[in-house]
C-alpha cells in the first residue's frame, strides 16, 4: 500500500466512526518581523501535540528564519513540487521532531497564489483534504501584510497575534488589525504578547492594547497571553531544535504548555469559527476572485 492509499485509508476509517477531526486554521501573523513567530509555532504545535492534538504546521512564509532550519529538517518536497507534479498533498507532508506533521511551502504565498488558474485549483483541492485529518492546521505566512497573506489570515478560523511590548512591534500589530478588521468584522484574533521581561509587563502591554481595539476600532480581541523573554529561545535556534524539545524544564516552554492548555480548553476551542479547512478554502477562493 503506497501512502496515499494508507490516507485514504486512515481518512475513510475516522469518518466511518465519527472521528473526523475540527481542523480549526489558525494563522499566525505579526506586524514587525522578527517578533518571535516562527519560533512559537513550532514549540506552540508540539506542546499542543503533548496535548492529544493532531497537528499540521504550513509554512508558507518566505521569511529568512524557515521552519524547516529552526528544526534541523529537510524538506525533500514542498507544495510547489506538489503542484508542478501534481502529486498528493500526502506527499509533501513531512515529519519532523517528534513526528511533528509539516508542510514546506517552498515558495512564498505570494507565488503560490498567484499561480495559473488550474494549478490554483488544484493547490486548493489538495490542502482541502486537511479537512478531518488534523485537529489544528497552524499557518505560518510571514510578518507584515501582503495581498496573499491578508486573504490567509481573513480566511482562518483564527488569527493569533504576535508582538513584543516594544511600541514599534506594537503599532505595526495595531496596523494589522485595523487592516484585516477593515475587510471582515468577524475576524477573531487572539493576542500574544512575546518576550515580556515580567508577566505583569504581559498583562499591562496586552491591556493597554485591547483598549485601544477597543476604543479605536470597536474591536474586541482576546489576550492569550504573555511568553517571557528567555534565552532559551535563541540557544534552542542555535542547535535547530524548538525550545519546546531542547530546554522542556526552561520558563519559556513551561508558559507555551499552560498556552496550549488554554487553547484547546478555552470556550473558544470547541468551534472553527469559520469553517476548519473547508472553510478556508471557500473563503481564500473566493477572495481571490474578487
Ligand atoms: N521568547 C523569546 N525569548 C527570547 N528570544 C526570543 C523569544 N522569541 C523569539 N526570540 C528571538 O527572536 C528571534 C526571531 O524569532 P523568529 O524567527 O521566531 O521570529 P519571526 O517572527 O518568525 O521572524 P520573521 O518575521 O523573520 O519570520 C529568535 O531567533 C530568537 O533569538
Ligand atoms: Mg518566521
Amino acid at each position: 500500500m503506497n501512502q496515499d492509499q494508507a490516507h485514504q485509508l486512515r481518512q475513510l476509517s475516522n469518518s466511518l466512526s465519527g472521528h473526523r477531526r475540527t481542523s480549526r486554521v489558525i494563522t499566525v501573523a505579526s506586524g514587525k518581523g522578527g517578533v518571535g513567530k516562527s519560533n512559537f509555532i513550532l514549540s506552540f504545535a508540539l506542546s499542543l501535540m503533548d496535548l492529544g492534538q493532531k497537528v499540521v504546521v504550513i509554512d508558507l512564509d518566505i521569511g529568512m528564519a524557515n521552519l524547516d532550519i529552526l528544526m534541523g529538517a529537510t524538506p525533500k518536497r514542498h507544495l510547489l513540487d506538489m503542484i508542478r507534479e501534481r502529486k498528493s498533498i500526502w506527499s509533501v507532508l513531512e515529519r519532523g521532531p517528534k513526528g511533528l506533521e509539516y508542510i514546506a511551502g517552498g515558495s512564498g504565498l505570494s507565488e503560490l497564489l498567484q499561480l495559473r488558474e488550474e494549478d490554483r485549483h488544484y493547490f486548493f483541492r489538495e490542502l482541502e483534504k486537511l479537512h478531518g485529518y488534523a485537529d489544528l492546521i497552524l499557518i505560518d505566512t510571514g510578518a507584515g501584510l501582503t495581498a496573499e497573506s491578508q486573504q490567509c489570515h481573513l480566511a482562518a478560523d483564527e488569527v493569533i497575534l504576535l508582538t513584543t511590548p516594544e511600541p514599534t512591534a506594537l503599532a505595526d500589530a495595531y496596523s494589522v488589525v485595523k487592516m484585516l478588521h477593515s475587510k471582515s468584522k468577524t475576524i477573531s484574533f487572539q493576542l500574544v504578547v512575546n518576550r515580556v521581561s515580567r508577566q505583569k509587563e504581559g498583562v499591562e502591554v496586552g491591556s493597554k492594547f485591547k483598549f485601544a481595539v477597543q476604543r479605536f476600532l470597536q474591536k474586541e480581541i482576546t489576550i492569550f497571553g504573555a511568553i517571557p523573554d528567555d534565552g532559551a529561545v535563541m540557544q534552542a535556534v542555535l542547535i535547530q531544535v524548538p525550545f519546546y524539545l531542547a530546554y522542556p524544564r526552561s520558563q519559556v516552554s513551561l508558559t507555551l504548555k499552560r498556552l496550549a492548555e488554554r487553547f484547546v480548553t478555552g470556550a473558544e476551542a470547541a468551534v472553527p469559527e469559520n469553517g476548519g479547512m473547508k472553510g478556508f478554502i471557500r473563503t481564500i477562493s473566493r477572495l481571490f476572485i474578487t
